[in-house]
């Protein structure tokens, strides 16, 4: 079966219902065998492809779904849990965050959707949207002091010749 679905991020896969999931491609530049980082607490990231999300091994078109959940720390303990398990937002973050973004877009169908998520606890949104090519159609907000966006984005028909 052909995947019609791309995690480019996916981490430890937390949102996921179906974590082996046959139709999502899962990706991530890291792999990281179970363990156990402190008492009781594990971590396990175990994508289908290790590959950037600046740089997807993908061709353009593949897929109708695409799932972005990118770092969103740029301060985090260099051994704490949470740069462990959500990573940190390290040097040009903006251009890669830009990149990653283009990417999504790039292996999206034509009409193809990308769900975004971003936690606004040290960036704030407003510096995030203009690294996508195109604005989200509409989102929500949850979490802790409301800080967590879900933003939803439709990839535009290419232009076809008449
Ligand atoms: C916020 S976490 C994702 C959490 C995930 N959505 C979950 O449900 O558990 C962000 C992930 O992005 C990965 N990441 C950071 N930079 C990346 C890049 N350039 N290419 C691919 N993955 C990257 C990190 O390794 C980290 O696992």
């Amino acid at each position: 079966m052909e995947k019609r679905v791309i995690d480019v991020a996916c981490g430890s896969k937390m949102f996921w219902f179906d974590k082996d999931n046959p139709d999502v491609e899962f990706c991530d530049k890291r792999a990281i065998e179970r363990r156990e980082y402190y008492p009781g607490r594990y971590i396990e990231i175990s994508p289908d492809t290790v590959c950037d999300f600046t740089a997807l091994p993908f061709p353009d078109g593949t897929y109708k779904l695409a799932v972005f959940d990118p770092p969103h720390l740029k301060r985090a303990g260099e051994h704490s849990w949470t740069a462990m398990k959500y990573g940190v937002l390290k040097g040009d973050w903006k251009e890669m965050l830009r990149k990653g973004f283009a990417e999504c877009f790039r292996v999206l169908d034509d009409d193809g959707v990308l769900i975004f998520k971003w936690s606004e606890i040290q960036v704030p949104l407003r510096e995030i949207l203009p690294l996508s090519p195109y604005p989200p159609l509409f989102g929500n907000r949850s979490g802790k002091n409301n800080s967590t966006h879900w933003l939803c984005f439709m990839k535009p028909q290419s232009r076809k010749e008449p």
